[in-house]
């Protein structure tokens, strides 16, 4: 895996970052040109992909330094519009590794499928009839999916649920590599005739949960006050703070709202550059937000007994690193190279130590200087460039 420690890579030009991405063999030449969209979509490639297509809007495409996750360096992928988003990872994955990095898991690549059923006549016949098919069901739902079993994945659990007066049938699927759900949703239909035969219902909607709570990725990191200190303020009244800022998140929606909002800077980024599906990683990351029946923060902070921050994260993480559709765009195997072509589970460890560190740089500015001073330099920067670069209009 390659080094992500480059000091002062922020400070190179364009030119000269890609000189040394060259040199050290992190990317060819190739893997750039398609970066540049020299190779990359064109017209007709977006015009294939969705409907009513007669443009291409781009976003740039970056490399956060200095993530050290389980033990390995890792150079991330992000794919942003935003200034200071890239800044503020890289920044926060300097503090963290001087602790050893972060570290982090992801739980069983479960996908969840749904069949609701309505007009069931019987409905505790219903059940307990689908129950006792069970292991049935759950051969049949393989049955049609040699590939996914011999990648190791495959249907692990059925599960029949009263949702008012509606019976909904749940599969979980372990996806192996890929987000699945067009896999889940295409399950779901062929197994909807026979679940609508033993239940004697009719089953309506058959599709994928985006509610990915059985697909989670985790993330923690230790961090020494001495490294939080900045002058005018001490490290350990930093560490303070930021565990004040993180309980402000975890009691109040106002801020748990804006809290999430920038772990999600960098885990949108990771997902976007990926290929991955973002408004799915989004609608579960607020869901499991809330799932203790209020809105509240993705990741807390807090002190240990050595009187170090600890940071934890929790969301769900649906994400695949296989698959047709993933790979459609050009840009995400040169991403996922990068990378170190990660498994799925693997991809969800490092975007959520991604979000975990966005949310320290975040608070780490919001309790010291504030967020505008390094966040509207780079706007500044941004912007400065964007009316050098405007065209002068003519006469
Ligand atoms: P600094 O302390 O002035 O940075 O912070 P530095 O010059 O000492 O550099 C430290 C490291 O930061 C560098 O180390 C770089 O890794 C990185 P090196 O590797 O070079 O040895 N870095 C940069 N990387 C790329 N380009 C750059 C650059 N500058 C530093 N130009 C910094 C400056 C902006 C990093 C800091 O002020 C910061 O992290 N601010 C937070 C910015 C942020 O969170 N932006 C997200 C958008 S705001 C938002 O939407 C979310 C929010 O509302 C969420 C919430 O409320 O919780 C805030």
């Amino acid at each position: 895996m390659a080094n992500s420690r480059w000091p002062g890579w922020s400070e190179k030009t364009l030119d000269e970052r890609t000189s040394m991405l060259l040199a050290s063999g992190t990317l060819t030449p190739a893997d750039l040109r398609v970066l540049r969209a020299e190779t990359s979509e064109t017209l007709s490639s977006a015009d294939q992909r969705v409907e009513n297509v007669i443009g291409i809007h781009s976003v740039p495409w970056a490399i956060a330094t200095n993530f050290r996750v389980n033990g390995e360096d890792v150079l991330v992928p992000m794919v942003i519009e935003e200034p200071s988003v890239v800044a503020a990872a890289s920044h926060a994955a300097k503090l963290v590794r001087r602790s050893g990095g972060f570290q982090a898991e992801a739980t069983a690549h479960l996908m969840r499928g749904q069949i609701q059923l309505v007009g069931c006549p019987d409905g505790v016949g219903a059940e307990r009839r689908l129950l006792d098919e069970r292991e049935g069901l759950l051969d049949l739902a393989g049955s049609s999916h040699a590939s996914l079993i011999a990648r190791g994945g495959g249907p692990r659990d059925l599960i029949v649920r009263w949702v008012g007066a509606m019976l909904v049938v749940e599969l979980l699927v372990d996806t192996a590599d890929a987000m699945g759900a067009n896999l889940i949703n295409t399950m779901m239909e062929g197994l909807a005739p026979v679940v609508e035969r033993i239940a004697g219902g009719r089953a309506l909607l058959r599709i994928l949960s985006n509610y990915a709570d059985t697909c989670l990725g985790r993330a923690s990191c230790v961090v020494d006050p001495n490294v939080l200190g900045r002058p005018g303020y001490p490290g350990t009244r930093v560490r303070d703070d930021i565990v004040a800022a993180s309980q402000f998140a975890e009691e109040d929606v106002r801020r748990a709202v804006t809290h999430n909002k920038g772990i999600m800077n960098g885990v949108d980024a990771v997902v976007l550059a990926t290929g991955n599906d973002w408004r799915a990683v989004e609608a579960g990351a607020h869901a499991y937000a809330a799932r203790n029946g209020r809105y509240g923060a993705l990741a807390t902070w807090r002190v240990n007994e050595r009187g170090q921050l600890v940071g934890q994260l929790e969301m769900p993480l649906a994400l695949g690193t296989a698959g047709a559709a993933i790979r459609v765009q050009p840009t995400v195997p040169v991403a996922l190279k990068l990378m170190g072509d990660p498994s799925a589970r693997k991809l969800a460890e490092i975007v959520a130590a991604v979000g975990l560190g966005q949310n320290l740089a975040a608070l780490l500015a919001l309790v010291t200087d504030g967020i505008q001073r390094g966040h509207m330099r780079l706007h500044a920067r941004s912007a400065a460039r964007i009316t050098a670069a405007a065209p002068v209009e003519g006469p």
